[in-house]
């Protein structure tokens, strides 16, 4: 009862294939594909997706601590994902809350985590990982990006950054799953991109404006605003010059 391993030449999504097949995979298993007809990104959005460009890659977690585990799992992911970029030569990436890579205040990488499982159950975890690695000029996307090509010299083939970020994943999923979020704040605060910086979050239509202080234990961001420090466990940040 290994994790199994799929690569893919063309699918819809990554993620939607092995949400389909949750009950028949181990933990662990990871799919790969060269092309996705029908990527998706948070928040409803699409995730461009052109042949052989980038990584898409998604991977199956069965939380046994069940949903409520979720929120900092995805940071975890991200951190994970930061690390395993360093180890592999890829200089200056850095981790946006709740679950972007950045490199240069660019967007690099993209998480997406979709779940199915009841209350009280443990969770079937799907985790999405777009990572941007040669993407062409393009009118598809409506955000700067990055590409790991200009952050990673030499630059690793896929199938290695493929199996670096699977192991990498599956190492810190593991310790999470044994001891929690504590281990992972500090490791998150050397990666973030918006420590100390002005930024606002928007929270539906509410704006809030204050500087980013990291995270909390429960994976929450911390801003600061002339009230103290509070934590935010959704919305979005940006910079803001004002
Ligand atoms: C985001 O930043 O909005 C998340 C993007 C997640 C994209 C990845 S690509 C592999 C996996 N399959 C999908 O359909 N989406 C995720």
């Amino acid at each position: 009862n290994v994790p199994a391993f799929e690569l893919i030449p063309v699918i819809d999504s990554t993620n939607q294939h092995l949400l389909d097949r949750v009950g028949q995979l181990e933990s662990g298993s990871a799919c790969l594909a060269e092309y996705q007809q029908a990527g998706r990104g948070r928040r409803g959005r699409a995730w461009f997706s052109p042949f052989g460009a980038n990584l898409y890659l998604s991977m199956y977690w069965r939380l046994d601590a069940g949903m409520a585990a979720a929120m900092g799992l995805s940071l975890v992911v991200g951190v994970s994902m930061a690390e395993t970029l360093q180890n592999l030569g890829a200089e200056g990436v850095k981790v946006k809350w709740p679950n972007d890579l950045y490199w240069n205040d660019k967007k690099l990488a993209g998480i997406l985590v979709e779940m199915t499982g009841q209350a009280g159950d443990a969770a079937h975890l799907v985790i999405g990982m777009g990572l941007n690695v040669a993407m062409p000029e393009t009118d598809e996307v409506d955000q700067s990006w990055a590409n790991l090509q200009d952050a990673c010299h030499p630059l690793p083939d896929k199938n290695a950054l493929a199996a670096a970020l699977i192991n990498g994943v599956t190492e810190a999923l593991k310790q999470y799953e044994e001891t929690g979020m504590a281990g992972f704040v500090p490791r998150w605060d050397s990666y973030d991109n918006f420590q100390g910086r002005a930024v606002k979050l928007l929270l539906g239509e509410r704006v809030v404006k204050g500087i980013a202080r990291g995270i909390n234990e429960q994976g929450a961001l911390l801003l600061e605003t002339e009230n103290g420090i509070t934590p935010y466990l959704g919305g979005e940040i940006s910079l803001r010059a004002d």
